[in-house]
């Protein structure tokens, strides 16, 4: 599957969002190293804080899939991930990301969003 591709259906997915709040639909796809696509959607809550990225329901299904870090060679996001995704996209060790960012498809590596990343090993 292309890098297009996925984005492509990131961008199929975004239509199921629950975003009442912010009206702003994202979708998210990743792509595993055995070929699967798992996706996910922002899902907003009435406490605005307590709403879910669609990069984090993303990967939450895909946990409960069974998949993991590592497991992951691409993410497709139809917006530019906010800092803290970046922080789960390095967490499951994604090899590279594509997102739509003002109207540019952007493919940048997990080192280059987030450079200088925590490293819980370093709490040793
Ligand atoms: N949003 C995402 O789903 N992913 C991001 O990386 C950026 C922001 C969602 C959260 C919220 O539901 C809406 O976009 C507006 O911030």
């Amino acid at each position: 599957m292309t890098d297009e591709e996925l984005l492509a259906r990131a961008d199929a997915i975004a239509s199921r969002a629950y975003a009442p709040y912010s009206g702003f639909h994202v979708g998210c796809a990743v792509l595993t190293h055995d070929g699967t696509v798992v996706e996910g959607v922002n899902v907003e809550n009435a406490a605005y804080p307590l709403g879910i990225c669609a990069e984090r329901t993303t990967f939450g299904r895909a946990v409960v899939d069974g998949f993991g870090p590592g497991d992951f060679t691409v993410a497709a996001i139809t917006a530019s991930p906010c800092g803290g995704c970046r922080q789960w996209l390095a967490e499951m060790q994604v090899e590279r990301v594509v997102f739509r960012n003002g109207g540019r498809v952007v493919r940048m590596t997990v080192d280059d969003l987030l450079p200088e990343q925590f490293d819980a090993g370093d709490l040793a």
